[in-house]
């Protein structure tokens, strides 16, 4: 049976396109039968491409992600996924006020993957410049190889790290 993982930032077009790539990334030559997304918590970017930079930093790594489009997270992906991982806080307590009484996803910030540093924001590179996106690629890539060993550990088997 695969598991599924969701990433979910605020406007779904620089922090968690890049988690989701990267996750992809880590994948790609693993026999893992993951189903790995991401959404916004808002609703503006709907539609939308990622930004030219988190395209262009994905590019700079070897993987393409210019035909993702936002999307805004919904009830039914509490019942899909089984992992929903937010970049920063407030995506966090966004989402744990949406959750629905029926949901099977567990939630964790992307920081309780990385050890040490649970708890954490990413920072949103949005309002930063070009290094900013290199910064947000490095430690998606962190926690990604933390999140197939997750994975890997197996179906219900629960986040090694910090649940919250
Ligand atoms: P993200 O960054 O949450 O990493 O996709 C943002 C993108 C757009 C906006 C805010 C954050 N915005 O306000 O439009």
């Amino acid at each position: 049976m695969g598991q599924s993982v969701l990433f979910v930032c605020l406007g779904n077009i620089c922090r968690s396109p890049l988690a989701e790539a990267a996750l992809r990334k880590e994948c790609a030559d693993s026999e893992l039968n993951v189903i790995i997304d991401s959404a916004g918590t808002g609703d503006w970017h709907a539609g939308h491409p990622p930004d030219v930079r988190a395209q262009a930093v994905a590019t700079k790594n070897d993987v393409e992600i210019g035909h993702l489009r936002g999307r805004q997270v919904t009830t039914l992906d509490f019942q899909h996924f089984d992992h929903m991982i937010a970049l920063d806080n407030q995506n966090l307590q966004d989402l744990m006020a949406r959750r629905p009484q029926n949901a099977v996803a567990t939630l964790s910030l992307l920081f309780d993957h990385v050890a040490g540093r649970a708890g954490e924001d990413v920072f949103d590179p949005y309002y930063g410049d070009d290094d900013s996106f290199d910064e947000t690629w490095t430690v998606v890539t962190e926690a990604a190889k933390n999140i197939r060993k997750m994975l890997e550990a197996g179906d219900n088997i629960p986040i090694p790290l910090k649940q919250r």
